[in-house]
């Protein structure tokens, strides 16, 4: 079967991306930290563009983190000045491509104009039924597992379910809780600027993902380098705790 041209046997479903090195490409050109992330969010249009046509299933890019409130002033503000821009845009792409946009992470700490303009693009994409691009916005795993803990203790308080149910919680039902509730884990992780970490992204959905890091920073990323990172994922052999057909062939032989 192909999709734009392309085999997808052994294709990731679900690929997410730390984008990377924005801040880092503008200096090396003597340019203001903001016009790498400019250039970033140029790069993110195109790349939404290019993974619905391959036919992925979810890309999920980490845009902000909990962490990233520490930058200064300049830099936060410059970046709230583009989700409120890249927002309005990508309503348009993602309809052009039937993408179904989705946020995660904790939006009540951005201004509220930002907080509409999310459900805005959430709403205007909802009936789409191709690719679906999630943005992780003040978005940290290890406070969305705590919200998570934090909403099924209310759940438990408030009745809607009994102690007995604290035992039988299953990993399951307890994903069911997190941001990305409802979606398959992450296949492939790809990040950008060849740093090797995960900063605080999908920490209990990338149990099991597969890694590639590239030393290209974000703004010049391309589809010849997803298709790289693609390639390389096809070449792995995952296991998730198995035993691989190798070892069979070992002992058959
Ligand atoms: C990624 O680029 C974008 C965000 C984290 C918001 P950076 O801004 O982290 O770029 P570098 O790592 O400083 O080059
Ligand atoms: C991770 O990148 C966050 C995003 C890509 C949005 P950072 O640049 O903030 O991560 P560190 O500081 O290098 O770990
Ligand atoms: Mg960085």
């Amino acid at each position: 079967m192909t999709a734009g041209g392309i085999d997808k046997a052994g294709m990731p479903s679900h690929v997410a991306i730390i984008l990377d090195g924005n801040g880092r490409w503008a200096e090396r050109r003597g340019l203001p930290r903001a016009m790498g992330h400019k250039k970033g969010c140029e790069t993110l249009e195109q790349i939404v563009e290019d993974c619905a046509r391959i036919g992925l299933d979810y890309l999920t890019v980490y845009g902000f983190s909990t962490e990233n409130w520490k930058r200064s002033k300049e830099e936060v503000g410059a970046l709230m000045g583009l989700f409120r821009l890249y927002m309005r845009k990508l309503v348009k792409v993602a309809n052009e491509n039937n993408v179904r946009c989705r946020m995660i992470g904790e939006r009540s700490r951005f201004d509220l104009d930002i907080q509409e303009g999310i459900e805005f693009l959430e709403g205007q994409t909802a009936g789409n039924t191709g690719m679906t691009f999630v943005f992780a916005v003040n978005y940290g795993s290890r406070d969305e597992i705590v919200r998570a803990v934090r909403a099924y203790a209310r759940d438990i308080v408030r009745g809607q379910k009994g102690e007995e149910d604290i035992e039988a919680l299953t990993e399951d039902a307890f994903a069911g809780y997190l941001d990305t509730a409802g979606m398959p884990d992450p296949d492939l992780v790809i990040r950008t600027s060849g740093e090797f970490r995960l900063s605080n992204y999908l920490l209990w959905q990338c149990a099991y993902a597969e890694y590639y890091i590239t030393p290209v920073l974000w703004p010049d990323f391309t589809k010849d380098e997803l298709m790289k990172a693609i390639e390389s994922y096809r070449s792995r052999d995952r296991r998730f705790g198995g035993r691989n057909e190798a070892d069979d062939t070992l002992k058959s032989g």
